[in-house]
């Protein structure tokens, strides 16, 4: 095995002040995102979602294998498609797919089966994972690395001023049809992109979050 070409890391970001202060101030940031479902029809421009794929691609991923592509329709007849099939997965889903205690931790949510936003919102960003890579080799740990530039996804448009839904209408498999997309690629995320709508509410099940010593242990 030969040795890797290595570089020295000079360019990497260091703070101008405490990384503690930093920290919270990042935090503070983002404790302000919510998941929108009432969209604004303010349109975002393309330059500002090419930013935000950007900045997922920076992701990490197993062995750099990027196992990601980033759809992003703003023609609204695709939209409209992407609607009306979702919705009637949703319906499917609201009526017969879930059981009880889904639709009962989804109550408070206040979600259903009508999805406007799908056409409300300006863009739809839809991340599909690779099952291989477009030269055929294979990929690795395809779920974490397509959550984490999800993640990036998420952070950057909330960064940007811009709110998120993060959508699964499962199963998503009408996204490969609606966008003619291969049969490699596996739709993962769905989500709408754009400007809350002044009226714009959220639930107040949406925000509680669990107390830190619940979710952190130190050893
Ligand atoms: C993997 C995943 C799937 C989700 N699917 C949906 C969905 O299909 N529809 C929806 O309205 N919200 C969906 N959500 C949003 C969650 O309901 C939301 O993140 C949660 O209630 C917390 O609210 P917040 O994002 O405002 O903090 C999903 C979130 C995640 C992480």
């Amino acid at each position: 095995m030969h040795a890797p070409d290595l570089l020295p890391y000079a360019d990497r970001h260091v703070p101008a002040a405490p990384a503690s202060d930093i920290a919270r101030a990042f935090f503070a940031t983002m404790h302000k995102r919510r998941s929108v479902r009432m969209f604004s029809r303010e349109p975002v421009a393309q330059e500002t979602i090419e930013w935000l794929i950007r900045t997922a691609h920076s992701a990490p991923s197993g062995a750099n294998k990027q196992p990601w592509r980033f759809v992003c329709v703003q023609d609204p007849a695709t939209k409209r498609r992407i609607r009306i099939a979702a919705e009637q997965e949703e319906r499917e889903f609201y009526e017969r797919r879930a059981n009880d205690e889904w639709l009962k931790d989804l109550a408070p949510l206040g979600t259903d089966a009508d999805k406007p936003f799908l056409e409300d919102a300006p863009w739809l960003i839809v991340a599909f994972q690779l099952t291989k890579c477009d030269d055929g080799g294979q990929v690795y740990y395809l779920k974490e690395s397509v959550g984490l530039a999800c993640g990036f996804l998420l952070a950057a448009a909330h960064h940007a001023g811009l709110a998120t839904l993060t959508h699964t209408p499962s199963p998503m498999a009408f996204l490969n049809d609606i966008l003619g997309r291969p049969a490699h690629e596996r739709p993962f995320l769905l989500i709408p992109v754009g400007y809350a709508a002044d009226d714009c509410v959220v639930p107040k099940a949406a925000i509680a979050r669990r107390p830190l010593d619940e979710v952190m242990v130190i050893v």
